[in-house]
């Protein structure tokens, strides 16, 4: 979490700073601010507010700064509460050093008491500071900041990047990362750096993605990067970015979750079409022939994940398991990567996530390679930590997803994972090409059916219309559409802040059933499939205790709608591919909710889109 951003060059800083944190602000808005070398005072002129990143540009309105250098960060408070004082950038005790900071300093207690020891005064309660001032520390000694920074880095535990400057050479920025993600913008007479291409689209697509513990020296003209692990300067590639920068925009709708909930019939097209040749093979192009006969030889499958993405490796687990017949699990990366997982060269672990810097997910897949698994990243975000550490990547192509909750991305995750169980299936001969082929004429049809159901946008808001002031709602799934229980209850709770709970509906009258009265919603999902008629049965004992029941269910299912105070139907399909339509209703009905509520949809209290802290 926190978004960071650098610029060096001709343009005036404080607009590009500002420009490049409203991209990142959905990686944390708890406060932001700005630091530059003033150019005509030549000192550092440090701007910051508690808040969102509004209540800094009303701020900054009241300055008139030319400068041609200068930081600029977005935080997700970890250490220290949001207030001034905690916000970035932090400047050392000197005055002549200003940091920005992303991440985890996990010693910075014991530093900061060996600093205070030496007279360092601190100003904040954050981690951050500690990582200022030790630098400063050093730079005491030196003169020289890349050489202190070298060393300071040296010094600190934890994952985190940094990019800072110093008042002394007004002509370079620095930029460390280890672990959290940092890319640097190249362009002509002026270079970025940035937590993330969106904030560089607007100059360039010409970026570089650091590796971990490497230390870039940026300057207007010119961009060098020294590995600390190699301990020599070098090349890194650079990568050209498709990604088209008005995908970033809301265009016309109110919110970004709103405008991708709206996206989703293009991206399922878009993996369709990418994924699948002449309705009978899948390709994943970024798999390459080695991998694939790797594929071929595993005898267990995990599915690593966390939040949404988790959810989309429940339903991955049981497509694996139906067409492969391998076993597979499902984790959330964090109790994975602390449970010694039993793993070997036999395993397939795979991990999903849409930033690809999600911290326990890295961890997870670090964990996994250390055991010798073999690892495939499902990843959206071209270019990130995790894509890049995985022995294989296949890219999910939901295009950049800036609401914090996830709706597009989602169903891009179901849909390349149930077509990467069909594509194991086919390499282990598990299913025949006549299965194959039948399963894809179903699967081409999803978009359509998908595009059908956002226009019932209408009945999903005269629903929540009934529903906005209740404060807890439940939800129950079977088989396939267990994982979408537990997604619609987290897009409720996440975005409208009432108490949603998604449970296995098999399991209701193990407790769950308690709850209801004729004040409890059960959004019920029961789409044809093998527990059809169990589903029924849960939604008859909701009834006869006047539970509400909003089921969401098959066209034409005249006995589910009569039973349902209110029914959203969706479009006939195959049981493994009815969780990508049965989700829209539920992502509808959050967001209204939340709407009706005033709730801040597209950045929710206590979140942030991607969680780089452990
Ligand atoms: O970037 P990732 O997919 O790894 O993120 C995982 C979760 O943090 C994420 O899905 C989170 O749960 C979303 N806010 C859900 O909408």
């Amino acid at each position: 979490m926190c978004g960071i951003i650098g610029y060096v060059g001709y343009r005036n800083t404080v607009p590009v700073l500002v420009k490049g944190l409203e991209k990142l602000e959905y990686r944390g808005y708890d406060s932001a601010g700005v630091a530059c070398i003033d150019y005509q005072k030549g000192g550092i002129s440090l701007i910051k507010e508690k808040g969102k990143l509004s209540v800094l540009k009303e701020k900054i309105g009241d300055f008139s700064i030319e400068a041609h250098i200068g930081i600029g960060h977005t935080r997700w408070a970890t250490h220290g509460e949001p207030s001034r004082a905690n916000a970035h950038p932090h400047i050392d005790a000197s005055g002549k050093i200003a940091l920005v900071h992303n991440g985890i300093i996990e010693n910075y207690a014991e530093l900061k008491h060996s600093l205070q020891k030496k007279r360092v005064r601190f100003l904040s309660q954050t981690d951050t500071e500690v990582g200022a001032n030790l630098i400063g520390h050093y730079y005491r000694k030196s003169r020289k900041l890349f050489d202190a920074v070298k060393r300071a880095v040296g010094e600190l535990h934890g994952f985190f990047a940094f990019v800072l400057f110093s008042k002394e050479d007004p002509e370079t920025l620095i930029a460390y990362k280890r672990s959290n993600p940092l890319v640097i913008g190249l362009g002509q007479g002026e270079n970025f750096v940035a937590s993330d291409v969106t904030a560089l689209l607007p100059y360039t697509r010409q970026v570089i993605y650091l590796e971990d513990e490497d230390l870039a020296v940026i300057t207007a003209k010119e961009v060098s990067v020294y590995s600390l692990k190699s301990k020599s300067w070098v090349r890194r590639h650079v990568s050209t970015v498709h990604w088209d920068a008005s995908q970033a925009q809301k265009q016309g709708f109110p919110h970004f979750m709103l405008k991708e909930m709206h996206e989703q019939p293009e991206v399922l097209k878009k993996i369709l079409s990418k994924k699948i040749q002449k309705g009978k093979s899948i390709f994943f192009d970024t798999l390459d022939k080695k991998f694939q006969q790797s594929l071929r030889k595993i005898k267990r499958v995990s599915m690593i994940s966390c939040g949404t993405a988790y959810h989309a490796g429940l339903l991955g687990s049981i497509a694996i398991e139906q067409y492969t017949r391998l076993p597979c699990r499902t984790q959330v990366s964090s109790e994975f990567r602390y449970g010694d997982p039993i793993l070997d060269h036999e395993d397939l672990v795979v991990l999903i996530t849409q930033s690809g810097e999600t911290a326990d997910t890295l961890a997870a897949l670090r964990e996994a390679r250390s055991k010798g698994a073999i690892t495939l990243a499902v990843v959206n975000v071209v270019g990130s930590t995790v894509a890049r550490e995985a022995d294989a990547v296949i890219y999910t192509h939901a295009g950049p997803e800036i609401g914090v909750a996830s709706t597009k991305a989602y169903i891009a995750q179901l849909s390349t994972l149930i077509l990467l169980a069909f594509h194991i299936a086919r390499l282990r001969k598990t299913i025949s090409l006549s299965e194959l082929k039948g399963l894809l004429r179903e699967f081409k049809k999803i978009p359509d059916q998908c595009a059908k159901m956002l226009k019932e946008n209408k009945k999903f808001e005269e629903c929540a219309q009934k529903h906005y002031t209740r404060r807890n709602f439940l939800y129950l799934g079977r088989g396939c559409n267990y994982p979408t229980a537990l997604e619609g209850a987290l897009k409720l709770k996440e975005i409208s802040y009432a108490h949603a709970h998604g449970y296995a509906a098999g399991e209701m009258k193990h407790g769950p059933i308690a709850l209801i009265d004729h004040e409890q919603p059960v959004i019920c999902i029961a789409p044809d499939s093998t527990t059809y008629d169990k589903m029924i049965s849960n939604i008859q004992e909701i009834r006869a205790r006047d539970g509400i029941v909003i089921a969401i269910g098959t066209k034409g299912r005249k006995e589910l709608e009569k039973m349902a105070d209110d029914f959203f139907p969706i479009p006939k399909t195959l049981e493994i591919l009815s969780p990508i339509l049965t989700v829209v209703p539920l992502q509808f009905f959050a967001y209204h909710i939340a709407v009706l509520n005033g709730r801040d949809v597209d950045q929710p209290r206590n979140l942030a889109k991607s969680v780089t802290v452990e």
